[in-house]
C-alpha cells in the first residue's frame, strides 16, 4: 500500500511514526519545510494550503496519513484555520478526486475541551465535544469535514484524538518534577510517537468503513504513585459517573482517557508506559 504522510518533518512523524510505518508500507513524505538531512523515502515539498499543489502530490497514493498542521495552539488563529482546516479540506477534496479510499487524521484530545471538565470518566469517544480554542475548533471542523466525505462516497476517515507527546527524556524527567495540578487539565495523559505509529498502522490495515474516532494515549497516566480513582476523588469530585470502575481497580494507574475502543476495534496494545520511560531507547 502506498501511503502519503503530511507533516512528515514534524516531531511525531520523525519521532516514531515513520519508523513504524516504513516496515509495512511504501511511504511518500511531504511537508512545507525543507528536510535538513537526507531522507530514506521520497519527499515532495508542498504547502497544504495550496489546493493545486496538494492535488498533484496525492496522485498514486492508496491512503493519506495527515499529520501536517500548526500544532501549537497559541499560534495566530488565522494561520491555524488556514493550515489546519483548509489544509485538511484540500487533502480530502484531492483524495475524493483521486478515488483514495482511506484517510487517517491527527486530531487531538483538545477537542473534548481544555481544561477538561469531564461529564464522566474515563473520557471515551462518546463524550460530548467542547472545542474551546481555535486549535481545538480546527480539529473538530477537520473531523466533521472528514465525516462528510464518508457520506459522499465509499471512504474511510479515521480520526486519532492524540494526547500529549513528549519527544525527549528530559521532558519526561520534568513531568516527574511537576506539581500535580500542572497537568490536571489534560488528565496527566501521555503517548509515545511509536504508539501513535502503531495506531496509524492498525488504522491503515483494519477493515473499517466510514467515520471512526479513537482516543490515542498510553495505557497509564504520569502520576503512577497516585491511583486513578484517587486522582478522580481529589481533583474531579463533581464528576457524576465513573464508567468501567473495575478497570481502575485492576490497573490502578489506568489512563483517565479511555483507550478501550482502540483496543477492542483496532487491537491497539500500547508499548510505552510511563513507569518504564527511563528504559525507552527511542527518546533523545
Ligand atoms: N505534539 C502533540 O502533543 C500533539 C497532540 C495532539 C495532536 N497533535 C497533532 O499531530 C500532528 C503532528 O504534530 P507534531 O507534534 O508532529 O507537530 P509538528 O509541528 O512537529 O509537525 C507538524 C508539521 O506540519 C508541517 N506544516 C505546518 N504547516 C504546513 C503547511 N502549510 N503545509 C505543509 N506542512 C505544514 C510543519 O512544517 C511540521 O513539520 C498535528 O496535526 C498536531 O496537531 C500533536
Amino acid at each position: 500500500m502506498k501511503v502519503l504522510i503530511t507533516g512528515a518533518l514534524g516531531g511525531i512523524a520523525q519521532g516514531g511514526v515513520i519508523q513504524v510505518l516504513e516496515k509495512n508500507f511504501e511511504l511518500k513524505l511531504t511537508d512545507y519545510k525543507e528536510p535538513e538531512k537526507e531522507l530514506k523515502h521520497k519527499f515532495i515539498k508542498t504547502d497544504i494550503r495550496d489546493y493545486l499543489e496538494v492535488k498533484k502530490i496525492v496522485k498514486e497514493a492508496d491512503a493519506i496519513v495527515h499529520l501536517g498542521a500548526i500544532a501549537n495552539p497559541s499560534e495566530d488563529p488565522f494561520l491555524i484555520y488556514s493550515t489546519n482546516v483548509m489544509g485538511t479540506i484540500n487533502l480530502l477534496e484531492s483524495a475524493w478526486q483521486n478515488n483514495i479510499k482511506r484517510f487517517i487524521y491527527a486530531s487531538s484530545i483538545h477537542i473534548y475541551g481544555l481544561p477538561f471538565n469531564p461529564e464522566y470518566l474515563p473520557i471515551d469517544e462518546e463524550h460530548p465535544l467542547n472545542p474551546c480554542t481555535p486549535y481545538a475548533l480546527s480539529k473538530f471542523l477537520s473531523e466533521e469535514t472528514g465525516r462528510l466525505y464518508t457520506k459522499r462516497y465509499d471512504f474511510t476517515f479515521i480520526s486519532l484524538r492524540i494526547g500529549s507527546v513528549f519527544l525527549r527524556k528530559e521532558s519526561y524527567n520534568n513531568l516527574k518534577k511537576e506539581n500535580i495540578k500542572d497537568r490536571q487539565e489534560v488528565l496527566w495523559n501521555h503517548i509515545h510517537p511509536r504508539d501513535i505509529g502503531q495506531l496509524i498502522k492498525l488504522s491503515l490495515l483494519k477493515d473499517i468503513k466510514g467515520f471512526e474516532a479513537f482516543n490515542a494515549v498510553a495505557d497509564d497516566h504520569t502520576f503512577p504513585e497516585i491511583s486513578s480513582l484517587e486522582l478522580i476523588r481529589r481533583f474531579f469530585p463533581l464528576v457524576k459517573k465513573i464508567n468501567n470502575k473495575d478497570n481502575f481497580l485492576i490497573r490502578k494507574e489506568a489512563s483517565l482517557i479511555s483507550i478501550e475502543k482502540a483496543k477492542r476495534i483496532l487491537g491497539y496494545k500500547p508499548n510505552y508506559n510511563f513507569r518504564d520511560y527511563q528504559k525507552w531507547e527511542t527518546l533523545i
